[in-house]
């Protein structure tokens, strides 16, 4: 008897402890398995799965390809492209297999002491419909959204113990399925962004209900970086599944990034169960891209002075103005210099990988990128977590078509559509339900200064564009009134026209700098935005003759499938940098500008739409594999001008043009440089100024496919009218002959301050290998094996070089790649050549002009691995990296 008594003494205090325990989250990234096409009964627990892979997500089931013309060969015009008449095109979503259905199965697991259970998604590709035990919990529409289910009604619950779930193992399904041409680009394929399992109590913190954002900066510095009191504004929100029954309270507690807790809140919570504080904080580190300072801030939940519930969110302290003056953060005008990047990170695919986009933002700010579009979807969570500490301005992207379709399966299939039958559907359409969750996940990005609600939206020129423009914009303020919506229009005339121009709160344009003016006139906000620009091409490495500007599509394309890097070449529809670069840099109300892009990406080869095997794009200031084009020199030297850049192109090895006409450019920051070809001078070139007036005098008319006339700046304008001069140094008349060419740059006083040499490389010898990290950080796991993070990855560069080191530019040596040791794997590799079919997971590529990336992966384990990389006829070379 009296064991017993004890034993059940001890029973209720266990319950008692585990009746309170606070809300948990489980990464579920192991223990899945995968299996692609249609399986019967595959949601059931009693389902054989045993045959199918075992995999980790993230997971992008297509990218291990083959690469297949008929995948998503097309008979299509491209409408935005101009396009009337239907013709084949090939590569447009990358041509590897992600079309069709495909299952996910895990066991996920029930510990004692919960009562409420929810699973996050931050995106499934595409359609995901999610199963417990076999039941459907819920269903999403949009593969790039963030969304959650509640599943507390689909597991068993003990009523006898205040309603807990009963602790156990159930086994959870996805179905997923990817329609044809339902995507302008590569869109991965499968659980592609990480799923958690959330348990907490009846009475909790809601997920995404805690919204802090600066409402208030005092007396910033005068570099924007502390401000003497800034106000933090925070909302907190309290999820219950039965009647509050307790005297709760909502704690605020704001800790620095040294660990010191620099404010704390306190109050009781009302009926509507919400709160609402602003929280003083004392000299206050601002956010900035220079200076991403973050404050952690913690949340508590109270039933009198019991703990019930605590979450942790990051914020940083910063306020945005858009004003006729500008975009202002915390005072200082800046404006954007930005890049669009499409989610996929070249050979890791889609699937979302921490150390490939802390490499992409490390790559981009390397040339004084500091701003991304999430084009032309919503963001992943983490990759936003990733802006807030590594300091990149946001504007976060929403979707690429509303009610009218771009392609025949694309987004608008769902944009009005009502879903009427799955467990989670709550009567409203897939707009209201999608964007309310875009807001809800990601509000409390510091990062994030600006929502996208579209880019080039078809229905821009109509009465339904203004209709969801202003219902958008409605319903985002709702959720976050500190954040104004911008969308990337392209029909300037057709957006004036609807009103959705003037209706935007951030005029967004997509290309057309000719028409900045006219826009400006029809805004009533005083400013506009470079949304989308550039839309240069070119492929790294790649040269073509005659060196001349073109705006042109298909009549451009080469017997090569590339694209010349001379970065003259754009598309009908944009142009070259410099043309941006005289509005953002003459033009006070233009606000900054958004390249297309910058990498490239699966998918979109235009102007090789109809070339097969082109199936990536030539949009990207870095390739594919992350390589920097030349056009990464070009933007540096207007990003970054505090950097010293020197670059010169093309390379100097044309055997066979031998007294032909080969023009050199150099990208400096230098106003100036003499060039020097086996000793002999070429002359000088000194940058120029051009005012915005003598610019546009020099223009001339093209006819688009559309039917505006389009202007083009005159290539051939005289020297020191010329907007090529601003930036490039050019020496067009110069012949080749081989040996060695160098640029020697003078300062502003005129004095010698750096010199640039390329040689004529002799034949390939031996291959160089060149980490972006050396060390890396070993996967955590927990007790049972199973995976915290993504895992981290190494990009090596590989170079193909002759006797003393010169880059071999033309090499394409067939490459072998072999890594030895516990502690990393072989993960990827990528040429950066648009016309590769090659797939990116086997462990041999050619090299294109010369160079390649090899990915290598961090294991569990931890210690020393080699990357070793050999070709027929090459010296091998062994590269060790460490995994700590
Ligand atoms: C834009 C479009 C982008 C991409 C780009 C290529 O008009 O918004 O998604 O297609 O053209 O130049």
């Amino acid at each position: 008897m009296k064991i017993r008594f004890t034993t059940s003494l001890m029973l209720a205090a266990f319950v008692c402890a585990t009746m309170n325990a606070q809300s948990t989250e489980q990464l579920l990234l192991s223990g899945w398995r995968f299996e692609k096409g249609a399986h019967a009964g595959a949601e059931s627990t009693t389902y054989n799965d045993t045959k199918w892979q075992q995999v980790t997500i993230p997971h992008d089931w297509a990218i291990s390809g083959p690469f297949d013309k008929e995948i998503d060969k097309q008979v299509v015009a491209i409408v935005q492209n101009g396009e009337k008449e239907a013709t084949e095109k090939t590569g447009r979503s990358g041509s590897l297999p992600w079309i069709g259905e495909g299952w996910y199965r895990t066991t996920i697991t029930i510990p004692e002491g919960y009562s409420h259970a929810e699973l996050v998604f931050d995106g499934a590709m595409a359609e995901p419909r999610v199963y417990i035990d076999g039941k459907e919990v819920g269903y999403w529409a949009f593969g790039y959204n963030t969304f959650k289910l509640d599943i507390s009604d689909a597991l068993p619950r003990d009523r006898s113990v205040e309603g807990k779930l009963i602790p156990g193992e159930h086994t959870l399904a996805v179905h997923l399925q990817n329609v044809e041409e339902s995507s302008r680009w590569y869109p991965g394929a499968g659980l592609y962004r990480p799923v958690r399992l959330v348990l907490g109590q009846a009475v909790g913190l809601e997920t995404w209900g805690t919204f802090a954002r600066t409402t208030r900066l005092d007396e910033v510095n005068a570099n924007g970086t502390a401000a003497r009191r800034a106000l933090l504004t925070v909302n907190a929100k309290v999820r219950k599944h039965d009647v509050i029954k307790g005297n709760y309270s909502i704690v605020h507690k704001l800790v620095d990034a040294q660990g010191r807790q620099v404010a704390s809140v306190n109050t009781s919570i009302n009926e509507s169960y919400e709160t609402c504080q602003v929280i003083p904080v004392a000299d206050a580190a601002l956010w900035s891209p220079e200076h991403p300072v973050l404050y952690t801030l913690v949340t508590e939940l109270l039933d009198g002075d019991k703990l019930i519930d605590r979450s942790e969110i990051k914020t940083g302290l910063r306020l945005t103005e858009y004003t006729a003056e500008g975009f202002k953060l915390n005072g200082q005008i800046r404006k954007f210099k930005g890049v669009c990047l499409h989610h996929d990170m070249g050979p890791v695919g889609a699937a979302f990988n921490k150390a490939a986009f802390r490499r992409q933002v490390r790559l981009l700010q390397e040339i004084g990128c500091d701003a991304i579009r999430t084009s032309h979807n919503m963001p992943a969570p983490w990759q936003m977590d990733i802006c807030d500490e590594m300091g990149m301005l946001v504007m976060a992207e929403s979707c690429d078509m509303w009610v009218y379709p771009k392609c025949k399966n694309g987004y608008a299939r769902f944009f009005e559509q009502v879903d009427t039958e799955s467990p989670n559907a709550d009567g409203r359409a897939w707009w209201e339900r999608d964007f309310e969750n875009l807001v809800l996940a990601h509000r409390n990005h510091p990062s994030i200064v600006m929502w996208s609600i579209g880019n080039e939206i078809p229905d821009q020129s109509s009465a339904t564009g203004l209709k969801y423009t202003r219902k958008l914009q409605n319903l985002i303020h709702s959720l976050d009134p500190t954040r104004p919506c911008t969308q990337g229009n392209d029909n300037i005339g057709g957006a004036i026209w609807s009103g959705v121009l003037s209706a935007t709160e951030i005029p967004g344009f997509n290309y057309r700098v000719q028409q900045y003016e006219k826009g400006l006139a029809a805004s009533p906000r005083g400013f506009i935005l470079g949304s989308e620009t550039a839309s240069t091409v070119s492929s790294r490495g790649v040269y073509h003759f005659p060196v001349v500007e073109r705006h042109g599509v298909a009549e451009d394309a080469m017997p090569d499938g590339q694209v010349s890097s001379y970065d003259l070449q754009s598309c009908i529809w944009s142009n070259i940098p410099d043309d941006d670069w005289m509005w953002q840099d003459k033009a006070p109300w233009v606000i900054g500008e958004f390249v297309w892009t910058g990498f490239d990406y699966l998918g979109e080869p235009t102007p090789y739409d109809e070339y097969w095997p082109s199936r990536s794009s030539y949009f990207g200031i870095y390739d594919l594999a992350g390589l920097p084009k030349d056009r990464a020199w070009l933007y540096r030297t207007h990003w970054a001008p505090e950097k010293e850049t020197i670059h010169l192109l093309p390379h100097w090895n044309w055997q066979g043009r031998e007294g032909e006409i080969t023009p050199v450019f150099c990208y400096t920051n230098y106003p100036e440089a003499e060039l020097f070809v086996n000793g002999k001078s070429q002359g000088r070139r000194r940058h120029i100024d051009l005012s915005l007036e003598d610019y546009k005098a020099l223009m001339t008319d093209v006819k688009t496919p559309w039917g505006e006339m389009a202007k083009f700046a005159d290539p051939d304008a005289p020297q020191g009218k010329n907007r090529l001069d601003r930036y490039r140094m050019r020496w067009m008349d110069v012949k080749y002959e081989p040996g060695e060419v160098k640029v020697v740059a003078y300062d502003a006083q005129g004095n010698k301050a750096a010199e640039r040499v390329v040689r004529t490389a002799g034949k390939p010898h031996h291959i160089e290998l060149v980490a972006d990290r050396n060390t890396l950080t070993v996967l955590p796991v927990d007790d049972s094996g199973k995976a915290l993070d993504t895992p981290d990855l190494s990009f090596v560069t590989v170079r193909v070089v002759d006797k003393d080191g010169n880059l071999c530019p033309a090499a394409s040596n067939q490459l072998s790649f072999a890594v030895k040791g516990a502690s990393a794997r072989f993960n990827s590799c990528c040429n950066g050549d648009a016309t590769s079919t090659e797939v990116f997971t086997s462990p041999t590529m050619k090299a294109f002009n010369g160079q390649l990336v090899v990915v290598v992966e961090a294991t569990a384990t931890p210690g020393q691995a080699t990357l070793t990389v050999t070709a027929p006829g090459l010296k091998k070379a062994v590269l060790p990296i460490t995994i700590k």
